[in-house]
């Protein structure tokens, strides 16, 4: 997820390309540039934030330009891989958001036909097919180009000598802001609001010529028309796409993220990473991290036993640096969001040091974790601005069922349908985010208790604590999460009125112990809110509040139940008038041991 900015119009485009950037930094800011036509067509870009490029940059002449600001997925971040990108000539020039799937055939085909790559990004060739399509007339070069690209993107073209712009969007969110005598171009509305609230929303498969005067739409080569919009928000209110917190954007941005991920798998099994040959020679798996990447470790446990049939053991980061752990022909993943926590990175020098193979699950790229690993898998969340996270776990547990399903050793029928199961995870997961009264009616219940438990057993062992993670950073509230047998060996004493018990409760091997743990609770008193597919009636008679969920393979239960507890967490919170997106004492990336 970037920031792709254009404008063109009478003011100097150089302040106003740096003004609407900043405005999209919370889409990605890892590095940046801009173009501006003038004479001939100038770019600046680095590896640096919007602000620090604003500073540094020349003065570029020129009423009309593009920007991008940067969340990497191809090619680490640098001043080569930013954007925007030339073509051979530099007359073309690209700024894009969204990922080309068949970039890599692509490139091997312009390259045979002479072009000169020199990013590593999967957005260097539309600049190049541009610029082979192009005899003169810009809008006919971008169609031709648009049919060879396989991906999702929205795109801004500048060329030499066109006093026009021509954008494009298939997956990616694209809009216009409309001036007088002027135009913008964006991903996002924050970027023109301080310009102009009179918008145009850009639909899959369209394409803009824009003028300075104009704003032309065409889809299939034939001109349709766009409404425009008149945008009441605030600009805080924008960027969190009419949301309240960040936070609750990103819950409901996990059935892209899913999707994106899934896609994100083809090209992996395209890419050189084979767990195989890392595994070659080794005679155990150890997965660190730390708090809700290490939950997301523990549910990869889990997944990668069943279909991996190799033990696994899953540590604590912040602990494992104290062990004096015979570590030979061990294998290890890390999973890290920010790729940047201390413990982990760490333990991860630890295990380098004594020989280990490291791969790492992390959503940044560029990252230390990627930098110390021997492989890196990015998970496909975007940018993750709230504190408490919620797609980057997700994303996490694609990428752990991405790798039991490649790797896997169970029998074909199973695996297939797995898979299946796994290709509807995106619309599942909107059906609970479709379906959160009955999470809100029980947030607004469990606002007013100080304690709180969580428990669950197999694979959602880890999800109850997960679920205590998220309600103890964004609500304050003291929560525990258990394993559901550990109860009757201590926690049972503070169990009472006043100890509302969260049970999530999966249709596979621990139902019937799930069940008496439930009995158990209940008869000390303690008010039980389950989280359970739906059509469960012994469930629905054994206790005061269900939280029904959509049916799915319980291997797959960790996502639709992730998303419910940050659901439950966040409307606690919300009740609670918390901080939620930035809670106290907490930071988004743990830099220090
Ligand atoms: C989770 O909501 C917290 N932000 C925190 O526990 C986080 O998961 C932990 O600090 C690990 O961060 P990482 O995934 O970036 O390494």
């Amino acid at each position: 997820m970037c920031g792709i900015v254009g404008y063109i119009g009478v003011r100097q485009a150089q302040p106003v390309l740096f003004s609407c950037l900043k405005r999209l930094e919370y889409r990605g800011y890892d590095s940046c540039g801009i173009a501006v036509a003038g004479s001939r067509i100038e770019i600046c870009k680095d590896a640096v934030r919007v602000a620090a490029l604003e500073k540094s940059a020349p003065q570029l002449a020129g009423a009309t330009g593009i920007g991008h600001t940067r969340w990497a997925t191809h090619g680490a971040p640098s001043l080569i891989n930013a954007h925007p990108h030339p073509d051979c000539s530099g007359k073309i020039v690209v700024v894009h958001n969204g990922i080309i799937n068949n970039y890599q055939s692509l490139r091997k085909q312009l390259t045979a036909e002479g072009h000169q790559f020199i990013s590593e990004t999967d957005t260097e060739v539309i600049p190049h097919l541009v610029e082979k399509y192009y005899r003169g007339d810009l809008e006919k070069a971008v169609e031709a180009t648009l049919k060879e690209i396989d991906g999702s993107y929205a795109i801004i073209v500048l060329a030499a000598n066109e006093s026009k712009l021509i954008v494009a969007r298939r997956g990616g969110p694209l809009i216009i802001g409309v001036g007088d005598g002027e135009n913008f171009i964006a991903s996002d509305v924050p970027a023109v609001l301080d310009y102009t609230n009179r918008v145009i929303y850009l639909e899959d498969d369209d394409m803009g010529v824009i003028t300075a005067d104009s704003v032309k739409v065409k889809r299939d080569g034939v001109e349709v028309s766009r409404k425009e919009d008149k945008i009441l928000w605030s600009m805080e209110d924008a960027q969190k796409g009419g949301y309240e917190h960040f936070m609750l954007k990103e819950i409901h941005e996990q059935p892209k993220v899913i999707r994106d991920t899934l896609i994100g798998w083809v090209s992996l099994s395209e890419e050189e990473f084979d767990l195989a040959s890392m595994c070659g020679g080794i005679e155990s798996m150890l997965i660190l991290a730390c708090g809700t990447s290490y939950h997301a470790a523990l549910v990869g446990k889990y997944i990668m036993e069943e279909f991996l049939s190799i033990p696994i053991r899953v540590e604590l980061a912040s602990e494992f640096n104290y062990y004096a752990q015979a570590l030979a022909k061990t294998g290890a993943i890390v999973i890290t969001q920010s790729g940047e926590t201390a413990d982990t990175l760490k333990a991860m020098k630890k295990l380098k040091s004594v020989g280990c193979r490291v791969l790492a699950i992390t959503n940044v790229l560029g990252s230390s974790a990627s930098r110390i690993a021997d492989h890196t898998i990015y998970t496909r969340a975007g940018p993750e601005i709230s504190v408490a996270a919620t797609k980057s776990f997700v994303a996490q547990l694609m990428v752990l069922y991405w790798l039991a399903v490649s790797y896997s050793r169970v029998d074909a029928r199973r695996l297939a349908d797995m898979i299946i199961q796994i290709k509807q995870l995106p619309e599942k997961v909107q059906q609970v985010l479709d379906n959160e009264d009955k999470i809100i009616e029980s947030a607004r219940y469990l606002s007013k208790f100080e304690n709180v438990f969580f428990i669950g057993r197999g694979i959602n062992y880890p999800l109850a604590l997960e679920g205590a993670l998220k309600l103890k950073e964004i609500s304050y509230i003291h929560a525990e999460g258990y394993a559901a047998g550990e109860l009757k060996h201590g926690p049972f004493a503070l169990l009472c009125e006043k100890t509302p018990v969260i049970a999530i409760v999966a249709k596979d091997s621990t139902y019937d112990a799930m069940l008496s743990s439930i009995k158990e609770v209940k008869a000390r008193g303690s008010p039980v809110i389950v989280l359970t597919e739906e059509g469960d009636e012994a469930v629905e008679e054994l206790v005061d509040t269900v939280i029904t969920l959509p049916q799915v393979d319980p291997v797959l239960s960790p996502v639709v139940n992730a998303v419910a507890l940050q659901l439950l967490a966040y409307y606690v919170a919300r009740k609670r008038g918390c901080p939620i997106d930035f809670p106290r004492n907490l930071a988004k990336s743990v830099t220090v041991e």
